[in-house]
């Protein structure tokens, strides 16, 4: 059994006065799903020693472990910090810092070398879709980002189609249903079956209260990777109770 996870990407928002929504978020914290917040860096350590239930996570990590990276941060800075997620591939450090598959991979093997569960994103443009190429576009990603020796405890994939994010536009179900069932089954064609149902498929891109539930029964959604309704607890508890069901 996967279980379900509700992981906030608070973005580059939120300084100590946001720790308050941690302790808001603990009354939502009971229940069978986990909760994840990816936080600033800067807020990875004292949201660490507040967080009660809920896991913190980075949302970007360094492939080298130290040395001469002005500005970056690297997987075992992170995981003494407190994090035990990090989030790798996000369609905006793709977009903003030209991340390439095979940079995420190698961020990858750092998070799983430091302890780290990597949160690997991948999602089409608007442009892949209407160019019928989603599943090409996917199936690229996964293939680079993803390197040998993923697990259910060190890999959780987030389908993001990078439209949805931040738009308030989402994909249909049958949409979101067809991308996480070929991600199952690329992840059973290169894993033994045991090891490929262990790994959770998170839908990210404008999840709020009022859809999480029908994103939630779609086949194959194990949680979702939220960002703008992660942000507070009266946001967020909502979308975690309708993982929790
Ligand atoms: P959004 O962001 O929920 O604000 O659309 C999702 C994400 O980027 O992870």
């Amino acid at each position: 059994m996967r279980r379900k996870l509700a992981a906030g990407n608070w973005k580059m928002n939120g300084t100590n006065a946001a720790l308050a929504e941690l302790d808001r978020l603990q009354e939502a914290a009971g229940g069978a799903a986990e909760i994840l917040i990816c936080p600033p860096a800067t807020l990875i350590a004292p949201a660490g020693t507040r967080a009660g239930r809920i896991a913190i996570g980075g949302q970007d990590c360094h492939a080298a472990a130290s040395g001469a990276h002005t500005g970056d941060i690297s997987a075992p800075m992170l995981r003494e910090a407190g994090a035990t997620y990090v989030i790798l591939g996000h369609s905006e450090r793709r977009a903003d810092h030209g991340e390439t598959d095979a940079q995420v991979a190698a961020k990858t093997r750092a998070a799983w070398d430091a302890g780290l569960t990597a949160i690997i994103c991948v999602g089409e443009t608007l442009a892949d879709r209407e160019a019928g190429q989603t599943i090409d576009v996917i199936r690229t990603q996964l293939a680079g980002s993803l390197p040998d020796g993923g697990t259910g405890a060190n890999t959780v994939i987030a389908y993001e189609p990078v439209w949805a994010i931040g738009t308030g536009k989402i994909p249909t179900t049958d949409q979101i249903a067809e991308v996480h069932g070929f991600l199952r089954e690329a992840l059973t064609a290169r894993l033994d079956q045991q090891t490929a149902d262990a790994i959770r498929l998170l839908y990210g891109g404008s999840v709020k209260a009022s859809n999480a539930a029908e994103i939630f029964a779609v086949d194959d959604v194990d949680g979702a990777l939220v960002g703008g309704a992660s942000l507070t607890a009266g946001d967020f508890g909502p979308i975690v109770a309708a993982l929790n069901g």
